[in-house]
Formats: C-alpha cells, sequence, structure tokens
C-alpha cells in the first residue's frame, strides 16, 4: 500500500500556462500521437527532415548489384540513416532489433522485374507492420499507369488501415517509361497521393518547376534518388531539391554503389540536415571515403 500523499505545498505553477507546441513534421498537426511519435522518429526533430535508406529493390529484382548481402552491405551504414526503408523480409532477416532508426516498409509487390510492375497489390498486413514496430509503410502509386486506379487503392486500403494502427503511409510516386517525368505530371501524382491520405510523398526531382511540385503538395515530400550518378551531381541534386522544399531524401543506389558507401551517406546527411553546399559535402565525402581506406 503506498503511504498517503498528504503534503501541502504541491507545485503546479499556476503562473506558467502548459506548453502547447505545433508539431513539425509539414501537414501533421491533427493525427493522432502514434502517428505524430512515428513521423518523428523518420523526420529528425532538430531539423525537420530525413535521409532515409532505400534498399527495397529486391522485392521486384531480386539480388541488386551491391546488395548481394545486405547484412555486409547496407547494415554498417545504417547508423547514418534517419530511417532504413526496406521489405519485412530484409527487416527480419537482417536488421538487428537493436536498431534504434526509422523503419519505412514495402507495402506493395507482386509482379517482378520481368512483368509489369504497376499490376501490384497490397502485400503486408498491417496487423503485422505493427509486431514488427514499423514507423511507416511504402506504396507504389502508378498515376496514368495501366493498373492506376488498382494501386490508388492499394494506397487507400494502407492509409485506412494505417489510421487503425497509428502508422503513417508514403505514397511513391512511380512512373512508367511511356510518361514523362516533369513537375506537371509529378505535381499530378504527389498531390493524387497527399489528397487521398498518404502522410508523406515519396517522388524524383526535376530540374524545372520541383518547388510547384513541393509547394503544390500539403504533406513532406522526400526526393527519390535513382539511377547512379557520379557523387557530385547526386550531392547537388540532394542540395537543389532541399533548396526546393524537399523535407529529405530516400536515396538507394546513389549511396549504397557508391565507391564510398558510408561517406556518401554522410555527405548527404550533411546536406539534408545542416544546408551544406555540395562542394563541401563533396569535400567531407572524400575524407571519410579516404579514411575508411585507410582503416
Ligand atoms: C522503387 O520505386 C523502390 O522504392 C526502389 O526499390 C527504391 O526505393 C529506389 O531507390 P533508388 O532509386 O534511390 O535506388
Amino acid at each position: 500500500m503506498p503511504e498517503a500523499d498528504d503534503h501541502a505545498d504541491k507545485s503546479f505553477f499556476p503562473e506558467i500556462p502548459t506548453r502547447a507546441e505545433p508539431f513539425f513534421v509539414k501537414g501533421a498537426g491533427a493525427y493522432d500521437w502514434g502517428m505524430q511519435n512515428r513521423l518523428a522518429r523518420i523526420f529528425r526533430p532538430a531539423s525537420g527532415r530525413t535521409v532515409m535508406l532505400a534498399f527495397d529493390h529486391g522485392y521486384f529484382q531480386g539480388p541488386t548489384s551491391w546488395l548481394e548481402r545486405l547484412d555486409l552491405n547496407i547494415v554498417p551504414l545504417a547508423p547514418h540513416a534517419d530511417a532504413l526503408m526496406l521489405t519485412r523480409g530484409a527487416l527480419r532477416s537482417t536488421i538487428p532489433p537493436t536498431y534504434g532508426g526509422g523503419i519505412v516498409m514495402r507495402a506493395s509487390g507482386g509482379p517482378s522485374i520481368l512483368k509489369d510492375l504497376s499490376n501490384e497489390r497490397v502485400a503486408l498486413d498491417l496487423e503485422d507492420a505493427a509486431r514488427m514496430n514499423v514507423h511507416a509503410v511504402a506504396v507504389q502509386v502508378f498515376v496514368g499507369g495501366e493498373h492506376e486506379t488498382q494501386s490508388v487503392e492499394n494506397m487507400t486500403r494502407l492509409v485506412d488501415a494505417g489510421y487503425r494502427y497509428g502508422i503513417p503511409v508514403l505514397g511513391v510516386t512511380a512512373v512508367g517509361r511511356e510518361l514523362t517525368r516533369d513537375a506537371r505530371y509529378l505535381g499530378l501524382a504527389t498531390r493524387i497521393c497527399a489528397e487521398l491520405g498518404a502522410q508523406f510523398v515519396k517522388t524524383y526531382y526535376v530540374e524545372e518547376g520541383f518547388e510547384r511540385v513541393t509547394a503544390g503538395c500539403p504533406v513532406p515530400v522526400v526526393m527519390a534518388g535513382g539511377k547512379k550518378q557520379p557523387e557530385l551531381d547526386a550531392l547537388r541534386m540532394a542540395y537543389r531539391a532541399m533548396q526546393e522544399g524537399a523535407a529529405g531524401v530516400d536515396m538507394g543506389r546513389n549511396i549504397f554503389q557508391s565507391e564510398a558507401p558510408a561517406a556518401m551517406i554522410q555527405a548527404v546527411g550533411r546536406i539534408v540536415h545542416e544546408d551544406a553546399s555540395p562542394e563541401d559535402a563533396y569535400e567531407l565525402f572524400r575524407e571519410v571515403a579516404r579514411e575508411t581506406a585507410l582503416a
């Protein structure tokens, strides 16, 4: 039995108003605590931004180059990422349960690289996502693609389930070969994802009008990495995206296929969280790459 609390001078500080701080993630002020808490595991509260490391490629193309061994290629990079974007198979088989960063899990799939990639279905039950403690689920949306409606429905079903569990959904705008990847198209696709409930959206960078894409999307836009480019070019792209309103990056090949992946992810982080110039970030890349080679 606890002793009686008969302290006469309790400290309620009536002169100090209770703090009510707005939640820092764009468009997320009205979500429930669990969903906000999960978003705060992906977006770093100090900068409001995120560096996500994407290595979910195996879900449609098997053992992608430089992802042959996730334990060797990816696990050492994990401490430098704010969040990992991966499949549940990769998480359970390879990621140590002591990992403390964000987990964004691929929740759509079906066709392999040998078939029409837009013909995806929901590939993850959110009860299992909750069991694995994931912080968001990701789904491809093929606006203008042959299976547009089906992929949008995949997303909206996940959004509904996500609200039941407090798990946010990342809408990934997938651009088929037949579509023009420009600001008009990406503005359309990102806005559709947000309007239909995605709590954040991943899309490609475009040189013309990217700031209109980010401004026209009421939730955070995270820049997709895309094909491997020379390191300085990839850093320039990340820098421009951040200056033009992106809330972070979700990069795969430009990090894990780099000649020095640990150096590259740190250089990207310098741009995303500290607004470093691409040249300064590249200097950091070279320095860390040199040190790693000597170690
Ligand atoms: C595709 O759309 C997937 O999400 C990819 O597997 C991955 O996220 C792409 O990453 P990156 O293009 O940066 O290699």
